[in-house]
């Protein structure tokens, strides 16, 4: 069952009925400020941070589950219709059924439209390039064949911006809300008054015919914000808030004749002053809008709307135009060409922070997670890839490992989150080889960057490098396997945990700095950094170190082959006791995923046969038709040498549940195996648009990926969760990309080696690369992967195109795939 459709000359996703399975969301912001807005206008925005600089308040895990947003009311003032007399065009919070509705998902921007009783509101919400402000654009339309008196209410409720604090501390935070109220734009100002710089404001295009600031002036006690007193009645108070709850709410009364539309705008903004110029006068305590008056100014005119959102729509088609493709499959290319990528750019400003499932509050920057992120935009956005890499390099510690997040705002390191991952490190290697491979770029190399952000530790970036592969290499264990410290990319196997107090943190609980217990799953990561390092210490000259390097892998390789190996796939772990875990001598955990994805990838096995048993020993235990899950048997108690991992219920997250991030890697490895349409069936398992007819069973949004389907041992086997903030979307951005159409980057140039279908009979691709901009065909001339390139016309050697030096700036590019 589906509940919208894909608009895709539009790049949007259409929902046609306010009551998804679950809020279906959308980002609004690219820079600094930032919103996320469900498909019935709830959701929150912030600047910077959503934890330590929330603009608005949202309440996770409430009923209904989507609570608080930035919300529109309309009044019917008469001369009265039969019908409601108001409602929320947006449906929520009133919930007054809607006699049309329809919310439209773009990039960037969210479109609310819907008609009741002959009046039509359509709202255009978005965050001008280069602002930190949103707009809501609201068009009224009066589908009567009479005059409509329509009163128009905005409504948010402010965050005292530390969201954490907002949540918690209510014995100071119903004393301390301030705002100020000038010419009908409502500022809010808590804290302003002492060590902050920065307010919010809520402003209109129209004169405001009444105003509330203080929460249960406008709603009335005992009243929710699905019937206002202040909207029932028509009566604001024109309430200042002084403590307790402020919110920004606003009234406008607009006559529409018969037929004619009006545009209603709001804008909801954060704004710094200068500390020594925060008031005015200087000495009184009323907020200086000299700098901001101008912004509001400006944006409360329609046509400075109009012109910031064209420029929005030219920013994502720029960056998307960078890769396109049309292939004989329309779920490849929604998802390539608009909402695969979409969501890559989204991860990468956001990381793991906030989300439906993500609070804003516990979780910052991942530095596992980002290094994957940048895997995926690193071809949209070069320059902000390169600012990402040395951002993650300064939180990197002197000995090599990682805090395992930092805060966004003050780009630090977050103690209270700890490290002790031992797979972290190795994925900056991952990411600065990507970008290098986009851009050329060696100078970065050369960037002083520190450790821990401490002034004076300053070494070149390639220093952090070196010092991520001896971090492994100063910590291997009893097999030479590297040790796994808290834990690696499955951040829930804990083998040195042994948690037994009830809510005790498995991240964060004093671990045992273990000797014993292993990672076979590191080792496969090393491999694949190490051999990144081979080509960087190669191009850079340093032959010793390109020695060591390549010393160092084959060690590893041969560790992994004497005690990784279990026969017919790769183990998962080596337990504090010694055991192998993910053997087939295991009673439960005996096959996992990640080993097979990434010791493939790494180049282990594809010599021989190895590679292709581990793979089907994939499809033989743990593929199904919801995707491929994390491992099998579920583990069906508590396991306490395990950890996190038996936590959960068997189905479900890291106990076998389908952990998306992780079955790109199966493509990469089935595509590097040749097996192109193994590779797509497992492509086309997760893809959410492949997945949209099973809207109610999937439940997220079928317009981006989920972290999580619920695997074979859950009753819900094929519900999503944990939309959006995933490695998901970088992952299955690189392998069908790179490894299925197979035009990817490398140190020498972009490469071409499709392992597509056997039954597609070809594609074409546009890739911006380097500055040129190939159209690359790729025709299908018989069975296999083999391929002859021509390259404006000439046959060329090899399957990696070289650089014209005939300064074209575009270059055509014919592949014949399957000649030899
Ligand atoms: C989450 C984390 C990621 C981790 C994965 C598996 O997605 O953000 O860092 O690798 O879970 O535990
Ligand atoms: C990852 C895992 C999750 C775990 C969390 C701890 O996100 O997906 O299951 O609880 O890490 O931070």
């Amino acid at each position: 069952m589906r509940y919208g459709r894909f608009d895709d000359k539009h790049r949007e996703y259409v929902i046609d009925r306010p009551d998804t399975p679950l809020p279906w969301i959308n980002y609004l912001g690219t820079e600094e400020y930032f919103g996320l807005i469900s498909n019935t206008a709830g959701g929150y925005s912030f600047f910077k941070d959503a934890r330590l600089r929330r603009l608005t308040r949202y309440r996770y895990n409430n009923a209904p589950l989507d609570s608080g947003g930035r919300y529109i009311y309309l009044r019917d003032d008469g001369p009265h219709t039969p019908g409601p007399s108001f409602w929320s065009p947006s449906w929520q919070p009133t919930r007054i059924p809607l006699d049309e509705y329809e919310c439209r998902h773009g990039m960037g921007y969210t479109i609310i439209r819907s008609k009741l009783n002959g009046i039509e509101s359509s709202t255009r919400y978005f965050v001008p390039l280069g602002e930190s402000l949103e707009i809501w654009e609201l068009t009224l339309t009066n589908h009567r064949d009479e005059t409509a008196q329509i009163s128009v209410y905005s409504a948010v409720e402010f965050n005292l911006w530390d969201a954490m604090d907002d949540a918690t501390n209510y014995q100071r935070n119903y004393s301390i809300g301030e705002v100020e109220v000038l010419d009908g734009t409502i500022y809010h100002k808590t804290e302003y008054r002492e060590r902050r710089d920065h307010f919010a404001y809520l402003a209109c295009s129209e004169s405001v015919s009444g105003f509330d600031t203080q929460r249960e002036a406008f709603l009335g006690a005992y009243r929710g914000w699905d019937s206002p007193s202040a909207v029932e009645t028509g009566q604001m108070s024109d309430s200042v808030a002084h403590g307790w709850q402020p919110i920004g709410t606003q009234q406008v009364k607009v006559q529409l004749e018969a037929g004619e539309q009006k545009k209603v705008i709001f804008i909801l903004g954060y704004h710094e002053n200068l500390i020594n110029e925060k008031f005015d006068p200087p000495n009184s305590q009323t907020i200086n809008k000299r700098s901001v008056l101008p912004v509001i100014k400006k944006y409360l005119q329609s046509e400075n709307v109009d012109t910031a959102f064209q420029a929005l729509r030219k920013y994502w088609d720029e960056l998307l135009d960078k890769y396109q493709v049309t292939t004989p499959d329309e779920h490849t290319n929604r998802m390539v060409n608009i909402w695969n990528a979409y969501q890559v750019m989204i991860t990468f400003n956001m990381s793991r922070s906030a989300s439906y499932f993500e609070s804003g509050i516990g979780r910052g920057m991942g530095f596992r997670d980002s290094n994957q992120d940048l895997l995926g935009f690193v071809h949209m956005l070069p320059d902000r890839a390169r600012e990402r890499i040395l951002d993650l390099a300064a939180t990197q510690l002197p000995s090599g490992g990682a805090y395992h997040q930092y805060q966004p705002l003050t780009k630090r390191g977050n103690n209270a989150v700890g490290g002790g991952f031992n797979d972290d490190p190795l994925w900056l290697i991952l990411a600065v080889a990507a970008y290098l491979k986009e851009t050329v770029d060696w100078g970065i190399l050369d960037e002083a960057v520190p450790y821990d952000n401490q002034p004076g530790s300053e070494e070149p970036l390639y220093g952090h490098l070196q010092r991520s592969i001896q971090y492994t290499l100063d910590r291997l264990g009893p097999h030479s396997l590297p040790l796994i410290g808290r834990a690696d990319w499955n951040d829930c196997l804990n083998l040195n945990c042994f948690s037994d107090a009830p809510g005790e943190s498995f991240q964060t609980t004093t671990s045992k700095d273990g000797k014993v217990a292993e990672s076979v799953f590191i080792a496969g990561l090393f491999v694949l950094a190490a051999k990144e390092m081979i080509s960087i210490a190669e191009h850079l000259g340093k032959a010793d170190e390109m020695e060591a390097y390549s010393a160092a892998k084959q060690k590893m390789e041969k560790a992994v082959w004497s005690a990784g190996w279990d026969g017919e796939w790769f183990r998962r772990a080596y337990d504090d006791f010694g055991r192998a875990l993910g053997s087939k001598e295991n009673d439960e955990g005996q096959i996992f995923i990640e080993p097979q994805g990434i010791c493939v990838m790494a180049g282990l096995g594809l010599d021989d046969d190895r590679a292709t048993k581990a793979l089907d020993s994939i499809d033989k235990h743990l593929a199904t038709p919801h995707g491929i899950v994390l491992h099998q048997p579920a583990f069906s108690k508590y396991y306490l040498h395990l950890g996190e991992i038996s936590s959960y219920p068997p189905g479900y997250k890291e106990n076998a549940g389908i952990f998306c991030h992780t079955n790109p890697w199966i493509m990469i490895a089935e595509a590097m195996a040749g097996r192109g349409d193994k590779a797509y069936d497992y492509y086309l398992r997760i893809n959410p648009s492949a997945r949209e007819d099973i809207s109610e069973v999937h439940k997220c949004e079928p317009y981006i990926y989920a972290q999580m389907i619920a695997g074979v041992d859950a009753p819900t086997h094929g519900e999503a969760k944990n939309s959006w903030l995933t490695g998901t979307a970088a992952w299955n951005y690189v392998a069908i990309t790179q490894w299925i159409l197979g035009i990817r980057p490398t140190f020498d140039g972009l490469e071409v080696a499709p392992v597509i279908p056997s039954g597609w009979d070809g594609f074409e691709a546009t890739r911006s690369y380097r500055g040129i901009r190939y159209e690359i065909r790729v025709k299908r001339k018989g069975p296999g992967n083999g391929v002859r390139l021509e390259v404006g016309g000439n046959p060329i050697e090899g399957n990696i195109i070289p650089i014209l030096s005939n300064g074209k700036k575009e270059v055509q590019v014919q592949i014949w795939l399957g000649e030899k």
